[in-house]
């Protein structure tokens, strides 16, 4: 239904104007702004990707809301009221939270990620999923993104918010997050559609490694041509920018990214002591089959020749040895 739908993306759009004047002039909104400030948003980055504040209140957007016209049940069917179950009356869904507004690709408003204001659970709190909000096919920051990668031929992609506004203060524009959750098959052909490459730079922790390999793995099938930019252990990408500055994530994060193949390698060497003789001979034979697993005979070359100068082995010996698996390969 075009109008309802309209209704909805209309109360988004307001909401959102609502929740960014509550963060920059009232003094209910001081504490959020001056935790955004402390973590290195600038009053521009709150602009820019119009940031806000919802009040510590029950029914503040839903005043507010029914004095633009809304229905309470349409502000139910875009997710912003919950229904209290004993007496059916409704109350806001975000309280107390530094406000995120999501776009949809065409950029319209269709969705918010309210962030707790400083530490605590659960840290963000998301719209559910709606008629105009499907969370498997929207990535964040696309609308804006969208020129950059098609130009780059190029997406970066991020875990979080943070770590998209942090990228585009370091001048990544080509920068888009999936919001926590696994890639999606609709979002790796999105990235796929406008561009051949895609950087992936998710957490520096267990749980960005394991949906790096996974994301990778959507990509690759999805015919982009898959790098990596590694953390540092336990940081993420806003946590580096803070740490080390914007330029020192451009050269030494973004444009320091790795082939996928270089990373899995890297990533086998984790927790190996390599001047052990035989824990460095485990690792060269995992290597050589992680390396028969490549479907193109050039890079198989490359990384085989590759392995065998960093560990002085001989390279024939590496051929002979990489047959037994491609026989076996899946
Ligand atoms: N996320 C979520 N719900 C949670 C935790 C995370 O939706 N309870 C999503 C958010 O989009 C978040 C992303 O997953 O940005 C990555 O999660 P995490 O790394 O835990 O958060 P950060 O983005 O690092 O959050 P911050 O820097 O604000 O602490
Ligand atoms: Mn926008
Ligand atoms: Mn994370
Ligand atoms: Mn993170
Ligand atoms: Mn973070």
């Amino acid at each position: 239904n075009g109008t309802e739908t309209a209704a909805m993306i209309a109360a988004h759009n307001l909401l959102k104007k609502f929740y960014h004047h509550l963060l920059i002039h009232t003094k209910e909104g001081q504490v959020a702004l001056d935790y955004l400030l402390s973590r290195g948003f600038t009053r521009e980055i709150i602009d820019q990707f119009e940031i806000g504040y919802a009040l510590n209140s029950w029914d503040a957007a839903t005043k507010f809301l029914a004095s633009k016209g809304f229905s309470l049940q349409l502000m139910e069917k875009a997710g912003l009221v919950s229904k209290k179950e004993e007496d059916g009356s409704y109350f806001d869904r975000f309280r107390n939270r530094i406000m995120f507004p999501i776009h949809n690709h065409q950029g319209e408003t269709v969705a918010f990620s309210g962030r707790i204001v400083g530490s605590g659970e659960p840290k963000y709190v998301n719209s559910p999923e709606t008629s105009i909000f499907n969370k498997r096919k929207i990535l964040y920051h696309f609308h804006e993104a969208r020129l950059h990668i098609r130009q780059k031929q190029q997406a970066v992609l991020f875990e979080g918010f943070a770590d998209v506004i942090a990228a585009v203060r370091a001048g990544i524009h080509h920068a888009v997050a999936t919001m926590g959750t696994a890639l999606s098959e609709e979002q790796a052909r999105t990235i796929r559609r406008n561009a051949e490459s895609v950087i992936i730079c998710y957490d520096g922790d267990r749980a960005g490694v394991d949906a790096t390999l996974r994301a990778a793995e959507m990509l690759a099938e999805a015919g982009c041509y898959v790098k990596v930019a590694t953390m540092p252990e336990g940081l993420d990408p806003d946590d580096y920018v803070r740490q080390y500055g914007p330029e020192r994530f451009k050269a030494d994060v973004i444009d320091a990214s790795i082939s996928l193949t270089a990373f899995k390698l890297n990533y086998l060497k984790k927790g190996r002591n390599l001047q052990d003789e035989s824990e460095r001979l485990r690792y060269i034979e995992d290597a050589v089959k992680e390396i028969s697993q490549l479907n193109n005979a050039i890079e198989v070359d490359h990384y085989l020749r590759q392995l065998a100068n960093e560990f002085s082995i001989s390279f024939d010996v590496l051929r002979e040895q990489i047959k037994s698996y491609e026989r076996t390969r899946k």
